[in-house]
């Protein structure tokens, strides 16, 4: 009898699919309608303290295998974010809140407000275009330590922390994440990126630089999370250009217990995950694995 549901530290999820950060993921109505369509959980767009506009356009470079975005964080601050958490919360529907801060004290600030309506927090220690946060502060291991420990002691909740892959080594840092507490890390967030319009002779973006998510980055994500998976002990999320059944399980072979998509929902559709649970099944029971647990990992046993 094949389960689908997996376990995340303490966390029990129905299933190892989750809604990445940043994607159709603003509202109460976009997240249940992905609780609805299979999702495991759903991760909110990043939060800070404040409302924050982003950058102004062209925020999006959409090419056949990838986008860049540099949307520069733009959410409404936590306080008016916190009713639509509550709404989600009070339907059961597992709701992981991503935050974002300068510092271990705001971090910690966030996770307290989130605390009383998520599943979990997650630190958003890597976005790849935003000044003085993200990847600015989490590609130095002392920060990630401090800002983990810091929100782990405020927190009774699980706290999963985010990594860049825009780094020489994601070990590094995900050993001080784990040092510092964490109950998982997640690898990866974008991919530092650029395009040029030849035309205009100029950045397409207005922030000139971006991040890079979808398809192409999925080689970079299996890097990290295999390595990851050798370094630490605490459980690897595996997120990065993930768009069908097959990429899950490479995830998972390669040391992830559970994964997120993020990319490929926009681009295919919330029915995504229906259809990746159930080409999913098919897969595991060809292969007579009961639970997603048993496929974690098995690429380091194999070679
Ligand atoms: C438009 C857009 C907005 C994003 N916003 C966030 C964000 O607010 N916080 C975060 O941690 N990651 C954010 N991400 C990164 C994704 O959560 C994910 O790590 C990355 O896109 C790789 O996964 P994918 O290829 O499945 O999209 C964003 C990605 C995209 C495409």
């Amino acid at each position: 009898m094949i389960k689908l549901s997996v376990e995340v530290a303490s966390l029990t999820l129905r299933n190892p699919l989750m809604l990445a950060s940043g994607v159709l993921d603003e509202s109460y109505e976009s997240m249940k309608k992905i609780w609805n369509s299979g999702a495991g959980a759903v991760i909110t767009k990043s939060i800070g303290k404040t409302a924050r506009a982003g950058y102004p356009n062209p925020v999006v470079v959409n090419e056949d295998g990838y986008l860049i975005n540099a949307m520069g964080l733009p959410n409404p601050g936590i306080d008016d974010f916190i009713n639509i958490i509550e709404k989600l919360n009070n339907e059961k529907i597992k709701v992981i809140t991503s935050i974002f801060a300068e510092n271990g004290d705001d971090f910690s600030y966030l996770a307290k407000k989130a605390e009383q309506y998520s599943t979990a927090i997650e630190l958003n220690l890597s976005c790849p275009h935003a000044k003085g946060l993200g990847a600015e502060i989490g590609s130095n291991a002392d920060n990630v330590y401090d800002i983990v420990k810091s929100v782990k002691s405020s927190v009774k909740i699980p706290v999963w922390a985010k990594l860049t892959p825009n780094i020489a080594d994601v070990s590094e840092i995900g050993i001080a994440a784990e040092e510092g507490g964490a109950d998982a890390v997640v690898a990866i967030n974008t991919v530092r990126a650029m395009a040029i319009d030849i035309k205009i002779k100029k950045p397409v973006l207005s922030n000139r630089y971006g991040g890079m998510s979808g398809k192409a980055i999925k080689p970079v994500g299996i890097a990290a999370v295999y390595k990851l998976y050798e370094s630490v002990k605490i459980p690897v999320i595996g997120v990065g250009g993930i768009e069908s059944f097959e990429d899950v399980v490479e995830y998972m072979m390669a040391g992830a217990c559970s994964v997120e998509i993020g990319t490929a929902i926009a681009r295919f559709g919330v029915n995504l995950f229906n259809k990746i649970l159930t080409e999913l099944q098919i897969y595991m029971k060809e292969n007579e694995y009961d639970s997603p647990r048993e496929m974690v990992g098995v690429a380091h046993i194999n070679g």
